[in-house]
């Protein structure tokens, strides 16, 4: 498969995952790294509940209700996300791009993502050797290989190599997650 540049994450939600979210009628959406909201106003008018979080200033959120947190999503993990009661239904990680730092997020935000539910990281297929440096995709990549390898109790995982890489997480620990 040959990547293919366009804003992946929208087309992806736009074309394919709105139909599962539609289906779903989830309810709660938190995108981790927001940048101008391009992806987060698509994706977050489809859920009652939407929660952004970014370091720097973002005045591109058009949902009124959406909550925003300018913070590192370190300290989002540690002081907020224990606070807010939620389990989300999809959790998009693209914020610090450093395989550590996506790791630490994946972590922290999984115990407050439902059972079914998906973890979305970016960036995780970097076309080139150019395209692994922080500037870009980083080393994100290898924290979708370590959750394939040490994860697999947990959850599982596929990786899109397109659009500098979309890996979906679904966190389950067996098939069938109403099979108790
Ligand atoms: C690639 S952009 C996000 C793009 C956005 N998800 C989209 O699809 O339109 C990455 C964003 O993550 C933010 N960011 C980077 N490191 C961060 C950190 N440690 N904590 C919070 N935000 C961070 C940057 O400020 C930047 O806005």
């Amino acid at each position: 498969m040959k990547p293919r540049h366009s804003n992946f994450v929208r087309d992806l939600v736009e074309y394919y995952l709105s139909e599962t979210i539609h289906l779903t009628r989830p309810s709660a959406y938190l995108e981790m790294g927001i940048q101008k909201a391009i992806t987060f106003n698509e994706v977050a008018v489809q859920f009652d509940k939407a929660v952004a979080v970014d370091v720097l200033p973002c005045g591109g959120i058009k949902l009124k209700d959406a909550q925003f947190f300018q913070m590192d999503t370190d300290d989002f993990i540690k002081d907020v996300l224990p606070t807010l009661g939620l389990q989300f239904d999809i959790a998009f990680i693209d914020a610090g791009h450093g395989d550590l730092q996506v790791m630490r997020d994946f972590e922290g935000v999984f115990p407050h993502v439902k059972e079914n539910g998906l973890i979305l990281l970016h960036d995780t297929y970097p076309q080139n050797e150019e395209y692994k440096s922080l500037s870009f995709c980083g080393t994100a990549y290898k924290t979708a290989w370590k959750i394939r390898q040490e994860w697999r109790e947990k959850c599982e995982i596929v990786t899109l190599p397109i659009g500098h890489g979309l890996s979906l997480v679904r966190k389950a620990d067996r098939q069938l997650m109403w099979e108790k």
